[in-house]
């Protein structure tokens, strides 16, 4: 396992549309575990591929509500309902938070890290992170959705 270098806003690689897993092979099982391990080194809810990198439609989220953290491989979105305006920020936008429209609900589908067919359905925070990392994967940013005049920077505490 490895931390990963997150790619920062201005780099083109993050407006690129990410190609479609194959097979979910060795290579993409070692991508999965060092993404979840730069995950939580920077304390992130999602990281999508293309943010280290890696031009494949692969996204992991965790919502730190004890469940297994998520690792979707060409997820697809099947259904949205509702709306809910939340304040949203990304790895490859140190301190800075805007606030967003997002669907409150989402059903999406797409196979795990073995392989397997599977089906998510997210309410509230984890619908706002799979739609992020989903965007990622399109090349949409938050900044693209962000409701004008909201973004705010944030000094982080240094809690190292
Ligand atoms: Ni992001």
């Amino acid at each position: 396992m490895a931390i990963r270098t997150i790619i920062e806003n201005g780099d083109p690689i993050l407006r690129k549309t990410a190609k479609e897993v194959e097979v979910v092979d060795e290579r993409i099982k070692v991508l999965v575990e060092d993404m979840i391990e730069t995950l939580h080194k920077y304390n992130g809810v999602g990281l999508a591929a293309p943010q280290v990198g890696i031009l494949k439609r692969v996204i992991v989220i965790d919502t730190y509500d004890g469940s297994d953290v998520l690792v979707l491989i060409n997820p697809k979105i099947i259904k949205t309902k509702g709306e809910q305006t939340v304040e949203e920020g990304c790895l490859s936008f140190p301190n800075q938070y805007a606030k967003v429209v997002r669907p409150k609900e989402v059903i999406v589908e797409a196979l795990n890290e073995k392989g397997e067919k599977i089906r998510v359905e997210g309410k509230e925070l984890l619908a706002q992170a799979l739609m992020h990392e989903i965007d990622h994967l399109n090349g949409i940013l938050f900044v693209d959705l962000m409701i004008p005049g909201t973004m705010e920077i944030v000094e982080p505490n240094n809690q190292d």
